[in-house]
């Protein structure tokens, strides 16, 4: 009889890469994918511990499941819990201590050992903790990935980060830097776009330090990896997340200007404007440095739109400081970003650092900086009205008659479309902007365009 596995992933894109593995680990053990929570004979939590609030929102689905958990003992569709992501490699064991009802905790590197994690679960009749780091390269052993959810897909081409970034936890809970060799990431390239994904985005913590062999001898750079990529037939769109500023080399600049598959928007944290916050931040580049980045890539590629990750509040940061990070917000002109107030986590350096910035200057500092990305956000949204532009329809909208898609900008994007275009390029016309969307007319339906 056939199971059902519920996922639920927290924080980054890499977390639902790494639950659409899952699933494909889970399969041939006889488990469907289900939609909801309730019922599912496994629940995974695949969690994030970036903020404090991403790791605490853990606990309390942790509390609701065990209700559940509770009124289906002695049943004969019990329930298994389990907790995987980067909540479990950092807190491991402890998760016991506080959800004793919790039947496996396993990390970010070990989730291709679920099936033997379960039979151990089965064996032995006591929760499983596998944290490890394991030597082996875990996409090795996991199965070629099973059905495709709409015609975006991701695909992580690296993990782990060496940068050290003060306030991180990501290369304590991810582990070092490593780039999956070349030929396994286009076999999975080919086999996604077989499937049905015309739009696929490399994923990495730092992906542009990609460096994957070559089964030729030497190594590809990012730059390298995404021209060979984009000679894939029906591969029509090529996006990359999340790159280091310090580590944007001439092979990606060059790849923007030459590669129309590429498509023209760049997620690039910059954390701060100020060089003072930088250093502390243990960040290797300036204000200037990230500035003449971007001036780099604008010339190869004039239309390039630009999101961020910002944090505000973070250990002796002054309001000076803050003005810095204003005045670089100003200057380079982002179209999307993201803004976080400093979430001081164990065990990272900055965490123990003095001058920690109390909350109502942090919640005021967010607030305008906020302020600020929104009315860019909003600008930009507008110059789009009246423009056409080639837009991927990959869901279906709100209402009946009409999809949702991403602009080349990443922008939602809705028009009244019958679900037969879904997993199509259109060419629309913009007709409305809206702070955080699009609206669109269909300009050429038959001419779905690269
Ligand atoms: N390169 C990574 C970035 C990881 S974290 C990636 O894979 O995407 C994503 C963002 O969270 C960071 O860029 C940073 O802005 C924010 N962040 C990380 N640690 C934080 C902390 N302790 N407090 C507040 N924000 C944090
Ligand atoms: Fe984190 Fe800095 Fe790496 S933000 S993921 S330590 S580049």
């Amino acid at each position: 009889m056939r199971k059902s596995v519920h996922i639920k992933s927290y924080g980054c894109q890499m977390n639902v890469y790494d639950a659409s593995r899952m699933e494909d680990v889970l399969s041939p053990m006889g488990y469907d994918a289900a939609d909801a929570m309730e019922g599912a004979d496994l629940v995974i939590l695949n969690t994030c511990h970036i903020r404090e609030k991403a790791a605490e929102k853990v606990y309390s689905e942790l509390g609701r499941l065990r209700r559940e958990k509770a009124a289906r003992k002695g049943t004969d569709r019990p329930m298994r819990i389990a907790v995987g992501g980067c909540v479990a490699q950092a807190e491991g064991e402890e998760i016991l201590k506080r959800a004793p009802f919790v039947d496996l905790v396993f990390g970010p590197q070990t989730y291709h050992r679920l099936p033997l994690m379960l039979r151990q679960l089965e064996s032995r009749g006591r929760a499983v903790v596998d944290t490890e780091f394991p030597a082996d390269d875990k996409f090795d052993q996991l199965p070629p990935a099973g059905e495709l959810d709409g015609a975006s897909a991701f695909l992580t081409v690296q993990e782990g980060c060496d940068k050290f970034c003060t306030f991180c936890v990501v290369p304590y809970t991810r582990g070092a830097e490593f780039s999956r060799p070349v030929d396994p990431v286009l076999r999975e390239a080919r086999l996604l776009t077989g499937k049905g994904a015309r739009e696929i985005t490399l994923l990495g913590q730092n992906v542009n330090a990609y460096h994957g062999a070559h089964p030729e001898g030497g190594e590809w750079t990012l730059g390298r990896l995404i021209r060979a990529l984009a000679e894939i037939d029906g591969l029509e769109r090529i996006r990359y997340t999340t790159s280091y500023p310090a580590e944007v080399d001439e092979d990606l600049i060059a790849a923007h200007r030459d590669v129309p598959e590429l498509m023209p928007f760049l997620h690039l944290p910059v954390q701060s404007g100020s060089d003072k916050v930088l250093k502390a931040m243990n960040r290797r580049h300036t204000a200037g440095g990230y500035k003449d980045v971007v001036a780099r890539l604008r010339a190869a590629q004039p239309d390039l739109a630009l999101s961020s990750d910002f944090i505000v509040g973070f250990p002796g940061e002054t309001d000076r400081d803050f003005e810095d990070t204003m005045a670089l917000v100003r200057d380079v002109g982002f179209v999307q970003a993201y803004s976080f107030k400093y979430s001081p986590r164990p065990g990272t350096p900055a965490a123990d650092m003095g001058g920690q910035i109390p909350e109502d200057v942090k919640s005021a500092r967010l607030h305008e900086l906020q302020d600020e990305l929104n009315r860019q956000q909003i600008a930009f949204n507008e110059t789009c009205v009246g423009r056409e532009m080639p837009v991927l329809f990959d869901r279906p909208g709100g209402r009946e008659g009409q999809l949702v898609g991403r602009s080349p900008f990443m922008q939602a994007v809705h028009a009244e479309l019958s679900a037969g275009y879904l997993g199509e390029i259109v060419n629309v016309m913009i007709d409305r902007a809206k702070p955080n969307s699009l609206s669109a007319v269909v300009s050429s339906k038959q001419e779905a365009v690269a």
